[in-house]
């Protein structure tokens, strides 16, 4: 936590303020009343909001259960159908000609899909799946680069009562076949390659790779890159051989509101990524809340971008299924933001006339470090609501974003939440809240937060602690797939007593109450936005058979938040084999090829011991002081403390 705690010292002298104007207030969909509501009965606001937002095949007559806590259930009497909801019902309200997604290929194509055509083509698919033998309850695998069909492919698997587990597309194929043998997935659907960085990057190979041996039936593959692929006869398909001849009719079928909609693999403390599970009346319920919201949603005017990828949460709840329950316009971008040219993102704002951008603080910090100069060559007026999402935005980042992108006139709401929480928890309401730049601010109305000490005691205004939610929410995590036993004890066992969720982020309570998020309190790094463990990328180095031992940190970095570094022990052989020059390159490269090239170090101090307490636990304390370049801190536990002089004395050398 050091990091971040050093980061908050200045947050908090940040005393600039930004009232919303009275013009905004005027139009703004969340109103005071909005929290009135949810104080008066947190339950009863929750059932309303679920009625009002969803369509029920049948209506629920019970809001929460919660004798088996920790896994909770929400309306659980009531049947509906996900996909029909973010489909169907928008096209017999009228709204069938409203544009769903625009689309944009990195390369620079690009497509419109208005809800009627989303619903045909997601039909079409469902009908597909169904004759593969989909049914209620499957797991499906999805690896696709950010097109229409992903969101198609999701929806279609939902609108089938099966369950999609979305694999990033840059994972590699050990982390894809480590997520389908989890889940037993019996069906992938991938696409030939996508496009990145001006280029193709395979993704069917990979998949060819990871499903041998699995219990993978068929690979249904998208035509998307172009490029040269191999086929297993009986077991691939192409999407357009079979999606594309499928009947456009199919029915939705109602389920439970707690039949499982998605699982979603995330990083832990340990090695093994945990497989969080979703379900689908409790979850819709809340991301449509808080997409419309938190964003401030006039879904008839306009035009919402999540730059996100559809295979981390954010792209789930808010590209996929937040949007489109409220019937949004959005745009959906396959590239990175500075391909072909490093004005590539304002200038889809200009084209799109984006009225509402929710991004990431790695994203905004790279484009800012470019100059302003690259998006005042934009028109960027349509601009009226910004997001920020993923990792805590310092002030300085808050401020450009506001002025550059914002015309320094768009609020920016700065919503923390997680993988498991599966909507937005804290942030500010772009009608109500008095903006604070750095800081989260407050639970959306019924939710409910705290910051307490170790042993859960409310901790005073102006002091850190860890923050936990002290009351069950509709979006929740359902539990770890496959472990329940983990899922208690990962999330819930520190403040049993209390039965409170604790997120694993420290967070600081200032004199109004106001939240400032201080970063994760465990082994758990965040590289962009996204959380990597540091067990999962040590396990990888040491499958090499370079390596002795290893230990891997999350270090400070201007650009991506936190960076991982690694400290290596080489077997004895190898040390004399290879410069640390030599063996470091190697791993980096081993790691990105064992993980994806997220997880590649972005340095690696190749070192003869590494710090350990007595009982042999590492201090990563003191290696982040390494990787960060600060003066060593206290070392009287270490089994021997002469070995952090050594490590200085390699680090500097190099
Ligand atoms: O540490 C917090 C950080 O991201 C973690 C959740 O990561 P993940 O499950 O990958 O989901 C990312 C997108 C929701 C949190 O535990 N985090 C997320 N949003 C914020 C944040 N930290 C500070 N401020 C935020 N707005």
């Amino acid at each position: 936590m050091t990091t971040s705690m050093t980061s908050i010292d200045s947050l908090l002298h940040e005393t600039r303020r930004f009232p919303p104007s009275p013009e905004f207030v005027a139009n703004a969909v969340a109103t005071p009343a909005l929290a009135a509501a949810a104080a008066k009965d947190r339950l009863g606001f929750w059932a309303e909001q679920s009625r009002e937002l969803l369509d029920w095949h049948t209506p629920f007559t019970q809001t929460l259960d919660w004798s088996d806590a920790p896994f909770a259930r929400w309306f659980a009497d009531g049947r509906l159908n996900v996909a029909y909801n973010c489909l169907d019902r928008h096209v017999l309200a009228g709204n069938g000609d409203r544009i769903a997604i625009h689309w944009e290929g990195e390369p620079g194509d690009s497509r419109s899909l208005s809800y009627a055509e989303l619903t045909a083509e997601v039909k079409k698919a469902a009908n597909a799946l169904a004759a593969l033998g989909v049914t209620k309850g499957d797991r499906i695998a999805v690896y696709l680069p950010v097109i229409p069909e992903a969101v198609i492919a999701m929806l279609a698997i939902a609108r089938l009562g099966a369950i999609h587990s979305v694999v990033f597309g840059g994972f590699s194929a050990d982390s894809l076949r480590a997520r389908i043998d989890d889940a037993q997935a019996k069906l992938v659907i991938t696409a030939d390659g996508g496009w990145r960085k001006g280029k193709v990057f395979p993704l069917k190979d990979t998949v060819d790779a990871a499903v041998e041996g699995t219990s993978v039936e068929h690979v249904l593959v998208v035509r998307r890159g172009g490029n040269d692929i191999g086929w297993t006869q009986g077991r691939d398909l192409w999407w357009h051989d079979t999606v594309g001849t499928a009947d456009p009719e199919h029915e939705a079928e109602a389920f439970d509101a707690e039949n499982p909609l998605f699982i979603l693999y995330t990083s832990g403390t340990t090695g093994k990524p945990k497989g969080i599970l979703h379900s689908s009346g409790g979850y819709l319920t809340q991301v449509a809340y808080t997409h419309k919201n938190v964003f401030d949603l006039h879904p008839e005017s306009d035009v919402f971008w999540c730059t996100a990828d559809i295979g981390w949460i954010t792209g789930h709840s808010y590209v996929v299924y937040g949007p489109l329950a409220n019937g949004a316009t959005q745009l959906l971008y396959e590239g990175t933001p500075d391909t072909p040219h490093p004005g590539r993102w304002w200038e889809l704002i200009e084209k799109y006339r984006v009225s509402i951008l929710y991004a990431a603080p790695t994203a905004i910090r790279s484009l800012m470090k470019l100059g302003r100069e690259i998006p005042d060559r934009f028109d960027l007026s349509s601009i009226r609501v910004l997001g920020s999402v993923g990792e805590p935005i310092n002030p300085e980042a808050w401020i450009w974003y506001h002025d550059v992108v914002g015309a320094g006139t768009a609020p920016i709401v700065d919503t923390w939440w997680q993988t498991e929480t599966g909507a937005i928890m804290i942030s500010p309401l772009p009608g109500i809240t008095s903006l604070k730049p750095g800081s989260a601010q407050a639970a959306v109305p019924g939710i409910e937060i705290a910051v307490v000490d170790d042993d859960g005691a409310p901790v005073p205004k102006g002091s850190g602690g860890l923050l936990v939610i002290t009351e069950p929410w509709p979006s929740m995590a359902r539990g770890i797939w496959g472990d329940d036993e983990r899922f208690v004890e990962t999330y819930w066992s520190k403040f049993a007593e209390q039965g409170y969720y604790f997120a694993g982020d420290g967070a600081r309570i200032d004199e109004d109450g106001d939240v400032w998020l201080l970063g994760r309190v465990d082994d758990v790094m965040n590289v962009s936005g996204h959380r990597l463990s540091t067990a999962e990328i040590e396990s990888a180095l040491v499958s090499h058979p370079m390596v002795a031992e290893s230990a891997v940190v999350g270090a400070y970095d201007e650009t991506t938040g936190q960076a991982v570094v690694a400290f290596v022990i080489l077997r004895a052989e190898h040390a004399e084999q290879h410069t640390p020059d030599e063996a470091s390159t190697a791993l980096r490269g081993h790691v990105a090829s064992a993980i994806g090239a997220i997880a590649r170090p972005r340095e690696i101090f190749i070192v003869a011991e590494l710090p350990k307490t007595r009982s042999g636990k590492i201090m990563r304390r003191l290696l982040r002081d390494v990787a960060e370049g600060r003066p060593i801190g206290d070392t009287t536990t270490l089994a021997d403390p002469a070995v952090m002089r050594l490590i200085e004395q390699m680090s500097k050398a190099k």
